[in-house]
């Protein structure tokens, strides 16, 4: 034992006995004296943090970026320059289940990386899929809520799922992809992950270029049916973090391709469908993905909670070279997450070792709650700016390119004018005989429970995808619960035709 390190208080001086409480005789009540006792029990009550309100269960490693293409003439952000090498934390996480979820659920899966640049952190926080249910950020929130549970079962809602997917059809590719196999990846390293939105690059000569980023599994694509999944729940509800984790720890490193897709400013107002929507791709044979590097993972973290659990990644942090664009959802999201990570976290997130940038961070932002590192001007005289006093200040060089932005401003129809199903036909005709069997009965399994006038709505956007669709999704939902359209009433009818 004399080799060990002495057990202290929080305040450093020895414990004496970690065994038995102090008590007012050997029968007695315990006494308030008690420090250690009290310090405890106190520290427990807050070992909990809010979860996060979506993408709760999650797994993460560390790892690095290799830059191996040239794009200098798109970028001048460092760390996509040709050799470069830069320090990462991903995390994967499912959406809709809470904290103690099991890991082998059908949903979409997030793909969030803090890329930890010379330059400040670069957060893509993307997810497993190359679109999204919705468009608008105004139907964000709405969304989350038929994914969560019903206020007054207390359990999750297929009704309200298909609900509002029958009543937001720009919901219909990314309901295709989650019902697809690729909607139950066996683990994170046997999916791709996607940047999503349309962001931008500017170069050293002011040029924008609007970018979607790709990172292609080099694992190859594995799925489970949901027969298997089922199974497996059954057995283990930490699939992921077993096959992630205990890989790494084996030293099988997971690695992905790493690619964009490039479109100029003159090209974007060029295009058939809008391509700041999030709801849809750019055609890889329009806009064929260019290789930049490759991203590996190769060192869990030693504390979860501290190094998982705290990370805080958010779409506002860009770094010169990299911009943001026009995409509603995404202008949103620059405000949604560091908000809540204020409220999870604290004023201080940014702070916590994890989510810290490795390079110097000068800022005149006061005091707060738990601020530990004091003043990070640069000069212990100067606490605001300007000030003759050698503080930080300004760097021209790191601002964007003009954007020119006309219109209106209005509350736009986003409804009006968007093809909603030529994406998913595309998709449809790439799933094979076995593929189109799966998500049919995909589709049946989890509309289990929901009214026929729902079911008959979004039936009637699977045919405007194509008529086998339809028509499969409506055998498929015969065969698992009996399902006939003839014993809908005709006010439910008519109801699901409005
Ligand atoms: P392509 O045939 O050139 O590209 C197809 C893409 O679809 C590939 O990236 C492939 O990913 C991916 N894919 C293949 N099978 C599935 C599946 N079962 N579920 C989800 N994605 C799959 O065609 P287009 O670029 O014209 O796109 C056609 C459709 O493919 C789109 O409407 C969209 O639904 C889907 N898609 C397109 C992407 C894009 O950025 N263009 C990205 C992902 C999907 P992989 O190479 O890893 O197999
Ligand atoms: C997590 C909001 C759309 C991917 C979160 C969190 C919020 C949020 C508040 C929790 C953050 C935290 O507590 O740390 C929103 C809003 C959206 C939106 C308001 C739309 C308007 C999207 C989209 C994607 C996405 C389109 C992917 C393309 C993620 C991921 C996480 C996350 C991966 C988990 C990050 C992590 O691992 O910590 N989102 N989100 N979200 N979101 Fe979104």
């Amino acid at each position: 034992m004399a080799d060990r390190p002495t057990l202290t208080t929080t305040a450093g001086a020895p414990v004496s006995d970690n065994q038995n409480s102090i008590t007012a005789g050997e029968r007695g009540p315990v006494l308030m004296q008690d420090y250690q006792l009290l310090e405890k029990l106190a520290h427990q009550n807050r070992e909990r943090i809010p979860e996060r309100v979506v993408h709760a269960k999650g797994w993460g490693a560390f790892g690095t970026l290799k830059i191996t293409g040239d794009i200098s003439r798109y970028t001048k952000a460092k760390a996509l320059q040709p050799g470069a090498e830069t320090p990462l934390l991903l995390r994967f996480s499912t959406v809709a289940g809470e904290l103690g979820a099991a890991d082998a659920e059908r949903d979409v899966r997030g793909f969030a990386i803090k890329f930890y640049t010379s330059e400040g952190n670069w957060d893509l926080v993307g997810n497993n899929t190359p679109v999204f249910f919705v468009r608008d950020p105004l139907k964000f929130p709405d969304f989350i809520h038929t994914q969560k549970r019903h206020p007054r079962t207390n359990m999750r809602s297929t009704t309200a799922m298909w609900d509002f997917w029958s009543l937001s059809p720009e919901s219909l590719h990314q309901v295709t992809i989650l019902m697809s196999d690729r909607g139950l990846p066996v683990a994170p390293m046997y999916m791709n992950g996607y940047g999503s939105h349309t962001y931008s690059f500017w170069n050293d000569q002011g040029e924008r270029f609007w970018v979607k980023f790709h990172f292609k599994t080099q694992q190859g694509h594995k799925f489970y049916t949901n027969a298997e999944a089922e199974n497996l729940i059954g057995k283990t509800r930490e699939s992921y973090q077993e096959e992630l984790f205990g890989g790494i720890e084996r030293g099988l490193f997971p690695k992905w391709t790493v690619q964009f897709q490039v479109m100029t400013e003159a090209e974007a107002e060029r295009t058939s469908y809008n391509p700041f929507d999030l709801t849809k791709v750019w055609p890889h044979g329009e806009f064929p993905p260019i290789e930049i590097g490759v991203m590996e993972l190769n060192r869990n973290a030693d504390n979860y909670f501290a190094e998982i659990e705290q990370a805080a990644f958010s779409p506002s942090n860009i770094v010169p070279g990299i911009g943001h664009s026009p995409d509603k959802m995404l202008q949103a999201r620059v405000f949604s997450y560091a908000d809540a990570h204020r409220y999870r976290l604290g004023t201080h997130y940014e702070a916590l070792p994890v989510n810290a940038p490795k390079c110097p961070v000068h800022h005149y932002h006061k005091d707060g709650p738990m601020n530990f590192f004091g003043q990070k001007t640069g000069n212990v005289d100067a606490y605001y700016e300007p000030n003759s006093f050698s503080g930080a200040v300004e760097q021209p060089a790191a601002k964007e390119p003009p954007l020119p932005l006309s219109g209106a401003a209005d509350r736009y129809n986003h409804r009006i004018g968007n093809d909603d199903y030529g994406q998913v036909a595309a998709l449809f005709g790439l799933f094979d005989a076995g593929q189109r069997s799966r998500l049919f009965s995909n589709i049946a399994a989890a509309m289990e429970g929901v009214p026929g006038a729902i079911v008959e709505r979004q039936l009637a956007h699977f045919k405007r995808v194509h008529p086998d669709y339809e028509a499969g999704v409506r055998a498929a939902l015969k065969e698992a619960h009996g399902y006939e359209a003839s014993s809908i009433s005709q006010e439910e009818k008519s109801e699901a035709a409005e």
